[in-house]
């Protein structure tokens, strides 16, 4: 695993952004697997000014939404459609038919998660996946005690999940989904690259448990232990629980002299 920290968000996320557009450099048709939440909205605008300032051409990459709400048209303000619109498709040339997304309403979930798969697939597979971590360690909505063959699919929602959604669905006079979709442990697992985010002290002691803590489905985000190219950037107090902090930050020194570490493509 590279664990890289950052002193800020603004660092944190130049950071990232780097990795993508060196993965850009190499590979035009990019495929990037997006995590909606608060956590990569920075990483999402700093995309966009890195469109403008033509640093990257969006024409041929290819984007695939993590998870979605059950039962929220992609133009309800809280979807995670609306939310990648919003933060990032308005704003760049992604072309329509490159665009891939969780149909929320969806009548048939089973084929439609198939569909989605077999999506991913045809593009080649998913090369660089974005991920944020909930305060329960899910990521993306595999919820504690998801497997890890876990696929695309619908997950039910636990009340911790829905209570962090609560204020958000309230300010809208509704209350959080009780479900929603996911791409799998599995799916996500199958990603060449994954990077995830953290930042601020509540993520703390998720993500120490899930860097450095037992493997299991009790704490989903644990299973990217397994996948041998994970890029974590966390802020200072993101990382302020981690026991091998000391030695994160001399190998992130040594890497950064030798230009490492590069993503698999
Ligand atoms: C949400 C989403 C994830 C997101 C995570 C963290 O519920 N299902 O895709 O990455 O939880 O969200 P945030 O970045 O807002 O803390």
């Amino acid at each position: 695993m590279n664990i890289l920290i950052f002193s800020d968000e603004q660092q944190l996320t130049e950071a990232a952004v780097q990795l993508i557009l060196q993965a850009y450099e190499r590979k035009p048709n990019l495929v990037l697997g997006l995590a909606a939440g608060r956590t990569p909205r920075r990483l999402y605008s700093d995309l966009v000014r890195a469109y403008q300032e033509k640093k990257i051409d969006f024409s041929l990459v290819r984007v695939f939404a993590l998870d979605e709400f059950r039962g929220l048209s992609p133009n309800h303000p809280l979807s995670f459609a609306y939310y990648f619109k919003e933060n990032l498709f308005n704003h760049i040339n992604l072309r329509p038919e490159n665009i891939f997304l969780l149909n929320g309403q969806t009548e048939k979930i089973d084929d439609h998660c198939r569909f989605y798969e077999s999506m991913i697939l045809q593009t080649g597979g998913i090369d660089i996946q974005i991920l944020g971590i909930g305060l329960n360690g899910h990521i993306g909505f595999n919820e504690p005690g998801s497997s890890f063959g876990s696929r695309t699919r619908l997950q039910i929602l636990t009340p911790e999940t829905r209570a962090n959604q609560q204020a958000l669905f309230q300010a809208q006079g509704e209350d959080p989904p009780t479900m929603a979709l996911t791409m799998g442990l599995a799916t996500i697992l199958e990603a060449r690259n994954i990077i995830l985010l953290a930042t601020g002290e509540d993520k703390a002691a998720i993500i120490s448990q899930a860097l450095e803590g037992p493997i299991t489905i009790s704490l989903p985000a644990s299973c990217l232990q397994l996948h041998p190219s994970v890029f974590v950037f966390l802020d200072e107090l993101a990382a302020s629980q981690l026991k091998r902090k000391a030695f994160y930050l001399y190998c992130q020194e040594i890497n950064k002299r030798e230009k490492l570490p590069i993503v698999i493509l």
